[in-house]
């Protein structure tokens, strides 16, 4: 037990995530370069969301207060880890939807001042940048690719605590335009699947829908064009069929997706020709799920001659293994925050990067 000694090599500890949609508690260990996770538990809200069309911050934070206790309790159980045997607790405090933040922070702060184990503050960025660490033992420096409903930046990870933004989203995230796209199509959310499984029997070159940004030189990228373009041609079909088929549908999400791989591709080769030196090309976020991206992505790595990493899907998506593993690191460089921590609705990696302006519909873009 570390937290008795305060010295261990193969830490264990316990990892809360509040700061969306997805109320997650995990426990993973040390194991060498990499970890090993011992139980990871998460309780999805999108029932409680679906009719609003969006994550609500109100109802969210109030599904967090209500399964915090449960989905710890049960992560715990699961990794037959008690309290006591822990090394230290970690939660997101940010950025996120501030509700569901402070709901973890509270708890993590009570299990903190109850068992006196070291409390670690985690930025929920750094948990999904720090995630082929977890699983695979990366060594850095390494590029990470960020694409979610909520997230998409290019991030060149030096350190634990060394991040270097290299571009990023100016409006929209790209999971948000997948899940525009569904909507404005009449597909079912979340908008990714449904766009990528219509795609399947599309005409990626029928529509020539925009691909924003790409005419300007460095690594941001912007997807609220995208959404009008799209709403336009769909209005221009229907205007002169008098309505949608099938085929136009999928020959309209076929097009879409042509057009956010090309703009991602191309940014992506980018980020790599200014980062010399790096061990890999990683990828995480919820959109990293889409093959044709993958497939997209992993070319432009090799043409780099650089290694393509992609965590397994659970571990790309919201999850508590992420900030237990954040946790980890941070214990390791001997960092701990006390019973003042803060939650924060921002917080960028990168505090020496510019600012980037909007907030999606899943909480504000670091
Ligand atoms: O990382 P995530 O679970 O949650 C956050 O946004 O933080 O990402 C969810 C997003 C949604 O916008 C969803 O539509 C998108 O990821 N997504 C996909 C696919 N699967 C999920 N986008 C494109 N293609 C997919 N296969
Ligand atoms: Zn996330």
């Amino acid at each position: 037990m570390g937290a008795s000694t305060g010295v261990t090599d193969r830490p264990t500890i316990l990892g809360i995530e509040s700061s969306c949609d997805d109320t997650a508690a995990a426990v993973v260990r040390a194991d060498g370069p990499r970890g090993e996770i011992l139980s990871s538990v998460v309780i999805g809200q999108a029932d409680l969301h679906a009719v609003f069309g969006g994550v609500v911050p109100e109802i969210a934070a109030r599904a967090h207060v209500g399964k915090l206790d449960h989905a710890v309790e049960a992560a715990l159980a699961e990794a037959r880890v008690p309290l006591r045997d822990l090394d230290a607790i970690a939660v997101t405090a940010g950025p996120g939807l501030i509700g569901g933040v402070l709901s973890g922070v509270m708890l993590a702060k009570g299990l903190a001042a109850a068992t006196g184990l070291p409390l670690l503050g985690i930025n929920h960025l750094a948990g999904h940048a720090l995630t082929p660490r977890l699983t695979d033992g990366l060594a850095f420096p390494y590029l990470m690719l960020l694409v979610s409903g909520g997230h998409c930046q290019f991030l060149r990870v030096a350190g634990a605590d060394r991040f270097t933004r290299l571009g990023g989203t100016i409006d929209d995230a790209p999971g948000e335009a997948f899940d525009k796209t569904a909507k404005i199509l009449g597909l079912p959310q979340p908008g990714g699947p449904a766009v990528e499984a219509a795609a399947r029997t599309g005409d990626p070159a029928r529509f020539a829908f925009p691909r924003p940004l790409l005419d300007r030189p460095g690594c941001d990228l912007s997807f609220s064009g995208l959404k009008t373009a799209l709403l336009r041609a769909r209005d221009a079909v229907i205007a002169d069929q008098g309505g949608l088929t099938r085929a136009d549908r999928a020959d309209l999400c076929a097009s879409f997706q042509a057009a956010v791989a090309d703009v991602l591709a191309e940014k992506s080769a980018r980020a790599l020709a200014a980062s010399p030196g790096l061990t890999a090309f990683a990828v995480a976020g919820g959109v990293a799920a889409n093959a044709t991206l993958r497939a997209r992505l992993e070319t432009v790595a090799a043409a780099a001659g650089t290694r393509f990493l992609a965590p397994p899907l659970a571990l790309c998506t919201d999850n508590a293994a992420m900030i237990a593993w954040a946790g980890i690191e941070r214990f390791r460089l001997g960092q701990a925050d006390d019973l003042t921590l803060a939650a924060r609705p921002r917080w960028p990696l990168d505090a020496a990067a510019a600012p980037l302006l909007g907030a999606g519909k899943r909480g504000a873009k670091a």
